[in-house]
């Protein structure tokens, strides 16, 4: 017998679930286009976690210096260590320079030059020349506050437009019918705990990284990729989940991000001996290095005896030699938040900083429209009809094994809009539904019901400490075989004990005890599929760097990961290629080189 719930029916052209930069403009593009869109979201809009992004969004503008959209594309496709599919990656750089201009256009505050144009500071990995040349000033930046000004525009464009919002709904699962379409979601309305069964000629996706399977991470306490762990339980596979991304600076301890603008402007980073040390490991983009080298860097600083502070485990941060001014104009956000979380003035001493998890590469595979994958062995492209996917709960994949900074904001204007315009290439508006399997949404409500009647001995916070150590510390900067395997088995151990978790509170309304269960079954979901794609992938391939293979191994390992969790737990492991081919003639496919910055 299924659970007694009281269901309240909604039908749109298009549901997106998810209300960050992807999300929102994904809705804009679809209520733009006629269509009846509905934007769900467990949290109001602008508290989405697009909010705390700092630094920039990239696009070869060119307001500041020379810069080329297919050099963007080479540091993209360097940046990503070959496995971005290099189809996409055009797409997405091409489009960065209209994307950037529209959301001017929309009433985004970026800081401006002095001739008026929008203000760009160089980031990691971004240079001239493919890669031959100086740092690009590529990042399109409004302070050190890019993110909130974007979402902030873009709700309000689509308030605008007349989306829909469903705020404080948390989306529980994907419906199908019987050909294997997506066509809905079910959703619990936190606020007065209805339930609420969506139909949809298409769902977005738009739900974000899972961060939060790590103990220390810049990523907002919603981030726990609630999306991707849908897609898992409908018996999709994820992609390239062993590809989590360490930004080198977050605040010790705290672990809030510290933009890597702040090195845009003329930060840098030294050892115990004062030493700049990055001019060793990168000797032509130094400080401006990839991410995932630096973050490499500062851990084998540490390793080695020459960390900072009086435990000698973090780095320096300095930027007290840039002009305070320029500080608090360029870098107001980080000012502050390094006086709160390190009591640091970054006019007078440099910040402590530890490289701390920032981004999940991997995700649920997509297409550069938008359309989710349900890859098979005889189509690897095979879409997923009525499912879409954008934002950092996809993998496009333009950021490949490593996400070059000011690419996530980009990912997400340039694939929310593409999804928006493929969805007013499938749907006419108020097309009539097909009718919906008698039972759409019997699971989801048999998984809410389980887990709100929980009586087990473990809180979630037990189990949930217990996933974060496991991943902080069995699926790190570095890895090998023996941590790795240890992770896995460690990691199937945590997720089991989630049979006895036990919650507290049985009511619908605002029970924060059952949200926060949910969504650390959707973090385990998560936790053990990266765990078992890292210790497949026997080769170092940008942020994932295994002390036991060191060098990149493009001959067995130049291919996406797909990951599939079964209901008893089990993981599968299968492959796609990679793109290695253009969209157009205007540009030539990068071959597989070195990458040295
Ligand atoms: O460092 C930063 O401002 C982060 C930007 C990004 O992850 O794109």
């Amino acid at each position: 017998m299924p659970p007694a719930y009281e269901i309240t029916e909604h039908t749109y052209d298009v549901v997106v679930v998810g209300a960050g930069g992807a999300g929102l403009r994904a809705a804009l593009g679809t209520t733009m286009a006629g269509l009846s869109t509905a934007c769900i979201s467990k949290v109001f809009p602008t508290r989405s976690h697009t909010v705390s992004a700092q630094g920039g969004i990239s696009a070869a503008l060119g307001n500041m210096g020379e810069d080329d959209w297919r050099w963007h594309m080479y540091d993209t496709v360097k940046g990503s260590d070959w496995l971005g599919d290099q189809d996409a990656i055009e797409f997405m750089c091409r489009n960065a320079i209209p994307a950037v201009i529209e959301l001017e256009h929309f009433g985004v505050p970026f800081s401006r030059t002095e001739k008026g144009q929008i203000y760009q500071r160089p980031f990691g990995g971004h240079m001239m020349e493919y890669g031959e040349g100086d740092p690009a000033k590529r990042a399109c930046a409004a302070a050190d506050r890019t993110g909130h000004a974007i979402l902030h525009a873009l709700y309000q464009q689509s308030l605008r437009h007349q989306a829909e919002f469903f705020v404080e709904y948390f989306a529980l699962d994907l419906l199908f019918d019987e050909e294997g379409s997506c066509c809905g979601v079910m959703a619990w309305n936190l606020e007065d705990g209805s339930i609420h069964r969506f139909r949809a000629h298409i769902v977005i996706m738009a739900t974000g990284g899972y961060g939060r399977t790590y103990f220390s991470c810049t990523s907002a306490h919603t981030c726990t990729g609630d999306g991707n762990a849908m897609v898992l339980r409908a018996g999709l596979p994820l992609q390239d989940m062993e590809f989590i991304q360490f930004h080198p600076t977050g605040i010790y301890g705290a672990g809030c991000l510290i933009t890597e603008g702040a090195r845009g402007e003329g930060g840098y980073l030294t050892n115990s001996e004062g030493e700049r040390f990055m001019d060793r490991y990168a000797p032509h983009a130094k400080d401006l290095a990839s991410r995932d080298v630096v973050s490499r860097a500062m851990t084998i600083e540490i390793r080695e005896g020459r960390g900072c502070g009086p435990k000698k485990d973090l780095i320096y941060l300095h930027l007290e030699h840039i002009d305070p001014k320029i500080l608090a104009l360029r870098l107001p956000g980080i000012s502050e938040t390094a006086k709160i979380f390190s009591g640091v003035d970054v006019t007078r001493e440099p910040i402590p900083v530890l490289p701390t998890v920032h981004y999940n590469m991997g995700g649920i595979p997509a297409n550069h429209h938008g359309e989710a994958l349900r890859p098979t062995e005889k189509d690897p492209d095979a879409v997923c009809p009525g499912l879409m996917a954008i934002g950092e709960g996809a993998c496009v994949s333009v950021h490949g094994a490593n996400r070059l900074g000011c690419n996530s904001l980009l990912d997400l204007v340039v694939f929310g809009r593409a999804a928006a315009h493929r969805a007013a290439e499938l749907v006419r508006p108020r097309m009539a539904h097909k009718p919906l399997p008698a039972s759409a949404g019997e699971a989801a409500l048999s998984r809410l019901d389980r887990v709100r009647h929980s009586e087990g001995p473990l809180k979630t916070s037990e189990i949930r400490i217990e996933m974060q150590r496991v991943m902080q510390s069995n699926c790190a900067v570095f890895r090998n075989a023996e941590v790795l395997s240890e992770g896995v088995a460690r990691i199937e151990q945590v997720a089991e004990s989630y049979a006895d978790i036990g919650i507290a509170d049985r009511s619908m309304i605002w029970n924060s005890d059952l949200v926060e269960a949910l969504e650390l079954d959707n973090l385990l979901a998560q936790a053990v599929t990266a765990l078992h794609s890292a210790n497949n992938r026997k080769e170092s391939r940008g942020a994932h760097a295994r002390e036991d293979y060191p060098e990149r191994d493009d001959e067995h390992w130049l291919k996406h990961t797909l990951s599939s969790l079964s209901d008893d737990g089990k993981v599968t492991i299968a492959y796609r290629p990679v793109h290695l081919h253009t969209l157009s003639n205007d540009v030539q496919s990068f071959p597989p080189k070195a990458r040295v910055y």
